[in-house]
């Protein structure tokens, strides 16, 4: 079945995470994102990728390797279409390795454009597993914190991986997010390779009690339970080492009046909360001065947590 129209989709930055939420929470960010056009072409059995955008040359240029590729095959293994091929552009615009969902926004888009080509067949919802395969073949892992609400928008919550479970939670409109994003490279593949396997129990309770807590601050703005549960035993005693600048970075957001602050997915972009658009911005100053300070330039983001996800930006027939 040859369609012959063209789809671009756009897919947005996320942070995963959330401090206490390793690979079981995320949310979607305002403004920056990939975007995928995909065309149905003629001559069956083979993707084919062109990538432009700011990161074109930092991205496997295979579509058998790029996470856009990747999830394309997934999906078209799963509508029993693998004897089409699909012409994918791709516009990188976010930085891989950033902890920004750089991966995950391609795939995200990706999917979102090929479902949306061939009439959707899936529900937004059902896409999820596609771009993990993405996730997969960039880092080793097919978590979902980043393309759940690349796709989705908002705040996601994933209670289980298999079966796959993904909730989406109401966030207040009025907490914002910074991120900053100093200029190092780090490869989520190794940001989990640093990690510990085995923790002790009181260690499993106490960020079981931090997640849960956090979840109940979101949904009822208590923000005060938000910045106590804001404390990750897991992931970030382990990955500040990566990360030069975080540990006065994240001091200075704090004395800045964020609310809480961790690392963004598996780093080395950092994000704060807080209830105040015009302290977002004095919280970003304070963080990108801690970075300046350990010799790293930055870029910053302020977005609310309630950003929308995965949409379709053109669609031409021919
Ligand atoms: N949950 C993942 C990790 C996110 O921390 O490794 C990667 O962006």
């Amino acid at each position: 079945m040859i369609v012959h129209k063209s789809v671009t989709a756009f897919a947005p930055a996320t942070v995963a995470n959330i401090s206490c939420g390793f690979d079981i929470m995320g949310f979607a960010l305002e403004g920056e994102g990939d975007k995928v056009t995909v065309e149905v072409d003629d001559s069956p059995g083979r993707e084919v990728i062109s990538i432009t955008g700011k990161y074109a040359g930092l991205v496997p240029q295979e579509p058998g390797k790029n996470t856009a590729g990747v999830a394309i095959n997934a999906l078209l293994k799963a509508a029993g279409k693998e004897n089409i091929s699909v012409k994918i552009t791709l516009e990188k615009n976010l930085p891989p390795g950033s902890g920004m969902g750089s991966s995950a926004s391609s795939a995200a888009a990706a999917v979102y454009a090929l479902n949306r080509l061939f009439g959707n067949p899936f529900r937004t919802i059902d896409l999820i597993p596609f771009a993990m395969e993405g996730e997969r073949a960039a880092c080793g892992t097919a978590h979902a914190d980043n393309v759940a609400p690349s796709l989705l928008g908002g705040f996601v919550l994933i209670r289980s991986y298999e079966p796959l479970d993904i909730i989406q939670l109401k966030t207040p409109s009025d907490l914002y997010c910074v991120v900053i994003y100093p200029h190092i490279e780090v490869k989520t593949s190794d940001a989990r390779r640093v990690l510990r396997r085995d923790f002790p129990l009181n260690v499993v309770t106490r960020q079981s009690a931090n997640t849960a807590a956090l979840t109940a601050g979101l949904l009822t703005g208590d923000y005060s339970l938000v910045g106590r549960s804001m404390n990750d035993l897991l992931a970030e005693p382990r990955r500040t080492m990566l990360i030069p600048g975080f540990a006065i970075a994240k001091k200075s957001a704090l004395e800045a009046g964020a609310i809480g602050c961790g690392i963004s997915g598996s780093g080395p972009s950092v994000f704060a909360f807080s209830s105040d658009k015009n302290r977002a911005d004095k919280i970003a100053d304070a963080m990108q001065k801690a970075f300046r300070e350990a010799g790293l330039n930055s870029d910053r983001i302020i977005s609310s947590l309630n950003a929308p996800g995965a949409k379709v930006i053109n669609e031409v027939d021919f």
